[in-house]
C-alpha cells in the first residue's frame, strides 16, 4: 500500500471490500482496473453475511476468484491492505454495516450506496466518521472516481462511457456534486472542454451526507494535481455559504467553477421538493438563484445557466494552459485508451454474431434448448402422456432414433419384464444384496449388481446375436457353427444355463419364442438357433438356448422384419454398440433395486460368506 497524502482518499493501489453480492458493480470495477492497467484488482474481497466462499469474475480475459466472507472482521483480517468499504447494504442495514466498518481499524473510507437511510442515523454516521477522522461518502451515492486509478462501483457507467469521458486517464479538474447522475454528465462535459477529471465525487442527495461538497473542495484545494475545481450545488440547505466564506477568506484559491442546480424552482409558487431528499428550499437564501449569486460575488466562476458550464470550464482550462486546446490532450488520451480493450462477454458477442466456437460435444438424440426438451424431436410431455407411447417407444427414440411400430415396442417391453429379476441367487441380485447389507445406498448397491453383468451372466445377448447371425449369414450349418466355435475355444453365447435344461425348460424363453413366432415376418435366426440347441442339448441337457440367447436372436429377427426402418449395416451397428445387452441392464435394474429395497425394509445385517463354503488351501 503506497502512503496516502491527507487530501487523498484513493490511489492506484487502493483495495476495497465490497459489502453485498453486487457482482455487476464488482465486474465494472475490475474492467476499469484492467483498462487502466492496475497491477492488482481494486476489489480485494466481498462480504456476504448469508454465504461465504468465492466469486468468479474476469480480470481482463482471465477468470479470477474473489474471496467472499461472511463478516467484515474476517475480510479485514485477511485483507489488511484494504482500507475502503463499498457498502451496498440496504437502507435497513446500511447504518449497522457502516458503523461496524467505521469502528474497524483497517477501514478509512466507507461509501454508503443505499438510499433512504433515516436522517437521524445518517447524522450519527457523519458525526462518528468525523470523530474517528475517517471519510464517509453517501448515503444515497453512486460513489466517485479517481480517474485512471480507482473507481467506486458503478460510477462512470459502462466502459464506453468511461472512455468517452476520459475517466481512464487523469485530467486536472476536481469535481464534486450531490447527484451521481449529474456527475456522469459532468465528467463528459469536463472531458469535452478540458483535459478531464482528476477526481470526481458524488456526496449523495440526502440532507445529511457523511461528507459534504465543502469537505471535498478542501481536499481538492490541497491536492497539487488538481488545477481547477468544478462543483454542482443544489437548491436547499446552506452549505454553499460555507463555500462562499472559504472563497472570501481565500481558503479556496484555485479557480472554482460553480453552479447550483434548481434555478427553475422560482417558476413555482410553492416550495418544491426535487428528487433528492435534501433538495428543497422554502427560504429565499436557500434558493439556487441566491446561492449562485453569492458564489459569484465571492469570486467563483458562475455561468449564466447550466448549459454554459462547459464554456466556462473551457475558458478556464485555456487560460491556465496558455491557450492549449483540450482537444490536444484528449487525442493523446484516446491514443492510450485504444491500446487496451476489455474483452467482450462471450454470451453477448455470440448473440451479436461476432464470435464462433467449435463445440466439444455432439448430441443427436435429445435436445433441451427449446421451450420443452425433446426425445429425438418429440416433446417429452407428448411422449409421456400418450398411452400408445410406452417405454418401448421411448427406447426406440433414444436408442435407435426411430419411431418403432407397435409390435416392436411391445416386444421390447416384454423383454424388459422378462429379464427384470430371477431370484436372489443370480450374480447381480446377490451382489446387490451383499452391498445393501454392508450398509451402502441404493445407487452403490445397484451399481454393484449391474457390474456383474457380462459374458457369462446377462451380458451374452449381443454376443449371441453376433455369432449366430454371422454363422447364419456365412451359410454355416448348425454342426459347422458348433465346430467352428469349439475350434475357436469360445463358449457359444446364448447357450447354456446353470439350472435350466431340456428337462426343466426356461418358461421365459418359451414366452419370447411364442411372441416372435406370432409377430415377426420371419424367424429365420431363431429357427437356426433352435437347430443349434437341438445339437448342444443332445450333448448336455443344460446347453439350451438361454434367455440371453433368445433375446439376442429374436431381436435380430424383429429388426429384419422391419427392412425399411433398419438397414443391414444399422443392425450390425446395434449389435456392435451393445444395445441388446442394454435391454438386460435396463430390465434387470428393476429387480436389483427391488432386492435393495427388500433388504433395507427387513433391516438385514451384514452378510458374511459362510466359511464352510470355502475350501481353505492355506
Ligand atoms: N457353448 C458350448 N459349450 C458350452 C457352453 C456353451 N455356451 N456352455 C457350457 N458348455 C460346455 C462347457 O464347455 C463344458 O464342457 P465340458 O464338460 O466338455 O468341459 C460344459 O458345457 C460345462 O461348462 P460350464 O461352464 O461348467 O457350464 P455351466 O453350466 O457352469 O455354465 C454358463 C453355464 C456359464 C451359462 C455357460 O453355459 C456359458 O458360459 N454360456 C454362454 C454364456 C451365456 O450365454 N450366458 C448367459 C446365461 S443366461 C443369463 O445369465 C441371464
Ligand atoms: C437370470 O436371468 O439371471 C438367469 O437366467 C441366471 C440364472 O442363473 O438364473
Amino acid at each position: 500500500m503506497t502512503q496516502k497524502k491527507p487530501y487523498e482518499l484513493f490511489n492506484k493501489n487502493t483495495e476495497a471490500i465490497v459489502f453485498g453480492m453486487q457482482t455487476k458493480a464488482v465486474q465494472r470495477m475490475l474492467d476499469f482496473d484492467f483498462l487502466v492497467q492496475r497491477a492488482k484488482p481494486s476489489v480485494a474481497c466481498i462480504v456476504n453475511p448469508t454465504r461465504g466462499g468465492s466469486h468468479k469474475c474476469f480480470f481482463g480475459a482471465e477468470e479470477i476468484l474473489l474471496p467472499v466472507y461472511k463478516t467484515i472482521e474476517e475480510a479485514t483480517r485477511k485483507h489488511k491492505e484494504a482500507d475502503v468499504m463499498i457498502n451496498f447494504a440496504s437502507f435497513r442495514s446500511a447504518y449497522n454495516v457502516t458503523m461496524e466498518a467505521l469502528e474497524n481499524d483497517k477501514i478509512e473510507t466507507v461509501i454508503v450506496i443505499a438510499e433512504g437511510v433515516p436522517e437521524r442515523k445518517a447524522r450519527i454516521i457523519a458525526a462518528r466518521a468525523r470523530e474517528l477522522n475517517k471519510w464517509v461518502i453517501g448515503p444515497a451515492t453512486v460513489g466517485g472516481i479517481l480517474a485512471g486509478q480507482f473507481k467506486i462501483a458503478n460510477t462512470g457507467g459502462t466502459i464506453d462511457n468511461i472512455l468517452s469521458s476520459k475517466l481512464n486517464k487523469q485530467g486536472s479538474i476536481g469535481f464534486v456534486s450531490k447527484s451521481g447522475g449529474m456527475s456522469n454528465e459532468m465528467y463528459n462535459v469536463i472531458a469535452r472542454n478540458a483535459d478531464g477529471v482528476y477526481e470526481g465525487i458524488a456526496v449523495g442527495g440526502d440532507a445529511y451526507p457523511g461528507s459534504t461538497i465543502y469537505d471535498h473542495l478542501m481536499r481538492y484545494e490541497a491536492n497539487p494535481n488538481i488545477k481547477t475545481i468544478v462543483m454542482l450545488g443544489e437548491v436547499g440547505g446552506r452549505e454553499e455559504y460555507k463555500i462562499v466564506e472559504a472563497l472570501k477568506t481565500k481558503k479556496i484559491k484555485k479557480p472554482l467553477i460553480a453552479w447550483v442546480t434548481g434555478t427553475c424552482a422560482r417558476e413555482f409558487d410553492s416550495e418544491v421538493q426535487f428528487g433528492h431528499a435534501g433538495a428543497k428550499s422554502g427560504v429565499e437564501e436557500e434558493s439556487a438563484d441566491a446561492k449562485n449569486k453569492a458564489l459569484k460575488n465571492a469570486g467563483a466562476i458562475v455561468p449564466n445557466s447550466f448549459n454554459d458550464l462547459g464554456k466556462k470550464i473551457n475558458e478556464v482550462y485555456k487560460k491556465l494552459n496558455k491557450g492549449k486546446n483540450a482537444e490536444d490532450s484528449r487525442d493523446a488520451i484516446n491514443r492510450v485508451s485504444t491500446k487496451i480493450t476489455i474483452p467482450e462477454d462471450y454470451a453477448k458477442a455470440k448473440k451479436e454474431g461476432k464470435v464462433r466456437k467449435p463445440t466439444d460435444v455432439v448430441c443427436s438424440i435429445s435436445c433441451d434448448k427449446g421451450e420443452e426438451a425433446t426425445y429425438f424431436g418429440q416433446k417429452i410431455s407428448k411422449v409421456a402422456c400418450d398411452k400408445q407411447k410406452g417405454i418401448g417407444y421411448t427406447i426406440g427414440l433414444l436408442w435407435f432414433k426411430k419411431e418403432l411400430p407397435r409390435f416392436a415396442c411391445e416386444y421390447i417391453e416384454i423383454i424388459l419384464k422378462t429379464v427384470a429379476d430371477h431370484g436372489p441367487c443370480v450374480s447381480g441380485a446377490h451382489n446387490a444384496i451383499v452391498t445393501a447389507r454392508a450398509g451402502k445406498d441404493l445407487i452403490s448397491s445397484l451399481c454393484s449388481g449391474l457390474l456383474t453383468i457380462g459374458p457369462r451372466f446377462g451380458g451374452a445377448i449381443d454376443g449371441a446375436a453376433f455369432y449366430f447371425k454371422d454363422a447364419f449369414d456365412r451359410g454355416l450349418s448348425p454342426e459347422e457353427f458348433i465346430r467352428d466355435m469349439k475350434e475357436k475355444n469360445i463358449n457359444i453365447p446364448g447357450i447354456g444355463h446353470k439350472i435350466k435344461s431340456i428337462q426343466n425348460p426356461d418358461a421365459r424363453v418359451v414366452g419370447l419364442k411364442k411372441f416372435a413366432k406370432k409377430n415377426f415376418k420371419s424367424t429365420d435366426l431363431l429357427d437356426y438357433a433352435l437347430a443349434v440347441e437341438q445339437l448342444t442339448t443332445a450333448k448336455k441337457g443344460n446347453l439350451i438356448l438361454n434367455v440371453d440367447g433368445c433375446v439376442g436372436i429374436t431381436f435380430i429377427d424383429m429388426l429384419n422384419s422391419m427392412p425399411k426402418l433398419f438397414k443391414k449395416d444399422e443392425i450390425e451397428e446395434i449389435i456392435k454398440l451393445g444395445c441388446l445387452n442394454g435391454l438386460f441392464v435396463f430390465g434387470r435394474s428393476i429387480g436389483i433395486m427391488g432386492h435393495f429395497f427388500d433388504q433395507k425394509r427387513m433391516n438385514q445385517g451384514l452378510y458374511r460368506y459362510p466359511m464352510d463354503d470355502v475350501l481353505y488351501l492355506s
